[in-house]
């Protein structure tokens, strides 16, 4: 070899070297020290991955499933390692579809997401998105669990009794004890569902039972370029009317395809998954004054457009109407942990939080000839959960009278 192709070998070398030491640099920066305008200019080149198609699920692209800019993979401190994980199963060779290199543009925005809205680390298996008090009533059985909930209202001066409305003076007292509770305080018995139960390690239904959608939400024809208008309309600025325009959408949208009642649970969750990550993405916001509460946004939305109604108890229902493996016609990978399972168990926490989210049952729809406090309490009763149904049927009853 002559000198001059050594030269321009070792050129190419080090230029192929400095390429590489470049991309493990962006994985040694310091989040922390970026600007405002660095930390977005990541965000809007990770974004472009985040709505790219994939390479399962006929081509989803993480957008489809996930929050609007996967503020909900920040918010829940996944490990770029698991972003990874998951991500490269979508992965897909080609310029159009999302490919290894672009999956390191996610993994860099989630992070820049984390600092920008300043997140608290929490571990994903652990904290629980919306769990009243932040951790469940602990105990042996959903009997003693309901024992130390009795205890708690006895200690707060709450006396439930069937007939507390009968004597005045103490009905009113009550009443206004009742209605100064913050549901979201109050620790119960009830475990709510992770954002997440990876096949990865969970075998158990709760897999259904967590929050994001198993197959894509995505219309077809000229409704897809509306749906993706929407979600840049949010993104752009994250209020509540561009908010309340992607779930009207959504709303809207026609689910009955093949996939039959999976398309009904995707659907749910994906319109309760948005508004959680519209919570998340208040709560982070540094300064911000304005509610944060699932409750709030679930009040202004259905103000904006009462055909949003209340996902979170349309999920509840769901379960509890209990489907059979065959009616939710699940992934392959799914239908060998599930066989034989029964999916009653996983309607209690949503149907809770369902209640919470509008604990008057204002913009809830329940079966037709049936009301929500009935269904609520049947499936309490089922528990043993006794004490919670006093409580919630006394709670309900004020809120929707003083509403
Ligand atoms: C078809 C819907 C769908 C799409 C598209 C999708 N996800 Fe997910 N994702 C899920 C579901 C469902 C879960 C919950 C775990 C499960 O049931 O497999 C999940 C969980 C995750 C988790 C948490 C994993 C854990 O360990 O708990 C990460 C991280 C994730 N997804 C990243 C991505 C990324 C990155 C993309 C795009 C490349 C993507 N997802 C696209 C549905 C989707």
């Amino acid at each position: 070899m002559k000198v001059f192709q050594w030269i321009i070998l070792c050129l190419a070398l080090s230029a192929v070297w400095v390429g590489c030491s470049r991309s493990i640099n962006i994985e040694s920066i310091d989040y922390d020290t970026l600007s405002e305008a660095e930390l977005n200019e990541i965000i809007e080149t990770g974004l472009i991955a985040w709505r790219m198609p994939g390479a399962i699920a006929g081509g989803a692209a993480c957008v489809q499933c996930h929050a609007p800019d996967g503020i909900d993979l920040a918010k829940l401190n996944y490990s770029n390692f698991t972003i990874r994980r998951r991500g490269s199963g979508h992965a897909a060779p080609g310029i159009e579809t999302l490919n290894a290199s672009k999956l390191e543009d996610i993994v860099n925005m989630i992070q820049a997401l984390q600092v920008k809205y300043s997140f608290d680390s929490v571990d994903p298996r652990e904290w629980i998105p919306f769990q009243p008090g932040e951790l469940p009533i602990e105990g042996q059985s959903n009997k003693e669990r309901d024992a130390e909930f009795g205890g708690f209202l006895k200690d707060i001066g709450l006396i439930l009794f069937i007939d507390w409305f009968d004597k005045e003076e103490d009905a009113h007292q009550q009443a206004e004890k009742l209605a100064e509770i913050n549901l979201f305080d109050m620790p119960v018995g009830i475990r709510m569902n992770l954002w997440s139960e990876d096949p990865y390690y969970s075998s158990s239904a709760g897999m259904l039972g967590d929050w994001l959608p198993l197959a894509p939400i995505r219309p077809s024809g000229s409704r897809e370029y509306l749906f993706n208008e929407l979600q840049f309309a949010y993104t752009a600025n994250a209020g509540i009317k561009e908010l309340s325009e992607l779930l009207s959408f959504v709303s809207k949208s026609d689910f009955t395809t093949q996939a039959g009642s999976l398309d009904f649970l995707s659907y749910s969750k994906y319109k309760a998954q948005l508004i959680a990550q519209h919570s998340f993405r208040l709560s982070g916001e540094k300064g911000e004054q304005g509610s944060n509460s699932i409750e709030e946004i679930l009040s202004d939305l259905n103000r904006t457009d009462p055909g949003i109604g209340n996902p979170f108890w349309d999920i509840g229902q769901f379960f509890a109407d209990s489907p059979t493996i065959e009616e939710l016609n699940l992934p392959e990978s799914h239908i060998r942990r599930l066989t034989g399972e029964t999916f009653q168990d996983l309607a209690l926490p949503w149907l809770w939080l369902g209640w919470m989210a509008d604990p008057g049952f204002q913009f809830t729809e329940c079966a037709p000839d049936t009301n929500c406090v009935a269904i609520l309490s049947d499936q309490l009763t089922e528990h043993e959960l006794h004490y919670h149904r006093m409580f919630m049927q006394s709670k309900a009853a004020v809120e929707g009278r003083y509403q």
